[in-house]
């Protein structure tokens, strides 16, 4: 496969551009980070991923920096109540996610020692509202595991670079798209910006209409390109 060779062009991308976005939710990885210090990072990925599911990056920066300064560690949540959680959120709608944020931070200090878990399994299934797209993000970018990420635009962007066209919301393509991602992250030294650059270049490159395949680092492996399909239309699937 060419995984590995994509991989280091896309990371190579991204390390020319990532530093400039300002995004507060990153900080790269540190390997002498002790068990409390990769918990704290994914108490604050995991507020950044789930305000960036329906929202903007330029949107959301306020609101997690006002949120982190309100709920500095997830035992500070568990202590809040909805009406105060819900008035930080005013504004990023979809209120059910910032609901189910405190059950989980009430529950991971209840029950699992004020910790989320230490890998995407147990994230799933005992954290509400954190799914396979926000256990894998949180996973990878706090903890350094090669765990896979598929949103929209990861789906958009593998769904192109494969040439892996499927009726739409298929389980059978979703389960295609998952293994092109997993391949993309198996074995990397940096998971957590693989992924994010994943996420990054679907949104900002590799883009619903007229994607900008001239600028894009990965352009020699995508198939799309290559048979000159790559301005048709990816219809969006859940994930
Ligand atoms: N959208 C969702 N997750 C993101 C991340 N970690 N960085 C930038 N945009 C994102």
């Amino acid at each position: 496969t060419h995984a590995k060779d994509t991989r280091k062009a896309l990371l190579a991308w991204y390390d020319t551009i990532h530093e400039v976005r300002g995004m507060p939710w990153r900080k790269p990885f540190n390997d002498s980070w002790n068990e409390e210090e990769r918990a704290q990072r994914a108490y604050e990925v995991w507020i950044s991923e789930i305000m960036l599911q329906q929202t903007q990056v330029v949107t959301v920066i306020p609101y997690y920096n006002k949120w982190m300064s309100k709920f500095p560690t997830i035992e500070d949540l568990a202590e809040s109540d909805i009406d105060t959680v819900n008035s930080l959120w005013k504004g990023l709608g979809y209120y059910s996610r910032a609901a189910r944020i405190l059950q989980g931070a009430q529950k991971a200090v209840k029950e699992l020692g004020g910790r989320l878990p230490d890998n995407a399994i147990d994230m799933e299934s005992k954290i509400p509202g954190i799914g396979r797209y926000s256990a894998g993000a949180i996973c990878s970018i706090a903890y350094n595991q090669c765990v896979p990420v598929v949103d929209g635009n990861v789906n958009r962007l593998l769904s192109r670079f494969l040439a892996f066209y499927t009726p739409p919301k298929a389980k059978q393509a979703l389960d295609v798209l998952w293994a092109g991602a997993a391949a993309m992250v198996e074995g990397a030294d940096r998971p957590g910006d693989t992924n994010q650059a994943l996420i990054e270049l679907g949104a900002t490159v590799c883009k619903v209409h007229d994607p900008l395949c001239d600028t894009c680092p990965v352009q020699q492996w995508c198939r799309a390109h290559a048979r000159q399909r790559a301005n048709e239309e990816v219809q969006p699937e859940a994930h």
